[in-house]
């Protein structure tokens, strides 16, 4: 059955790595007739989670900022896929403003388990600069969340001159395609 997926882009840089790996996966994912909501951080305004306990109250939040058409979409996906640059060895705080804001919906037990994947881009390409960013996708997403992973796409060395994304968008397209 057709899925309506939420894939929210942590990278400030339009049209760059973390982007054209979002839009390879939407490509895929939209194949199948998924509907898909793309959410980008560039440009926005997203405040960080102020514990106003507000949420706990009336809900969803009782900030009013470029957060807000976000809810709607998160509460009507089957699958939320998570994308981020390493910034200092994990996810962008942009990225990290988005999930503590996802809080208000957790706490009024609006997130019904779902299906997961996780994009991660890194400019070195050692393994260790991605680990914190893996470790927190698959110790709180998966295993706080319940959502089930379906897959991981690491792109690693984008740093490099002789870096080429083009295997990587294979693999992003292909795991859009895998989404039914
Ligand atoms: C503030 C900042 C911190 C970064 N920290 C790391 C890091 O710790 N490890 C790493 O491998 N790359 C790091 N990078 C490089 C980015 O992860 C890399 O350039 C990535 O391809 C950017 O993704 P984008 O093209 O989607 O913006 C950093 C970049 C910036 C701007």
């Amino acid at each position: 059955m057709a899925k309506h997926i939420v894939v929210i882009d942590g990278s400030p840089r339009k049209g760059r790595n973390t982007d054209s790996l979002c839009n390879a996966f939407i490509e895929g994912a939209e194949k199948n007739g998924n509907t898909v909501y793309k959410f980008s951080v560039s440009g926005k305004k997203i405040n960080g989670c102020i514990h106003c306990m507000g949420c706990y109250n009336n809900g969803p939040c009782a900030q009013k900022d470029d957060m807000i058409p976000l809810y709607d979409e998160l509460e009507k996906a089957d699958m939320v896929v998570l994308a981020s640059p390493i910034y200092f060895w994990h996810i962008t705080s942009q990225l990290k403003a988005v999930i503590d804001r996802m809080y208000a919906m957790y706490v009024a037990k609006r997130f019904k388990p779902k299906d997961t994947a996780f994009i991660v881009v890194s400019g070195g390409a050692d393994h260790s600069n991605v680990e914190e960013a893996l470790s927190f996708y698959h110790n709180v997403v998966i295993k706080r969340l319940h959502w089930n992973d379906k897959g991981v796409i690491e792109a690693t060395g984008t740093s490099s001159d002789s870096f080429d994304l083009t295997p990587y968008l294979e693999k992003a397209r292909a795991l859009g395609e895998s989404i039914k």
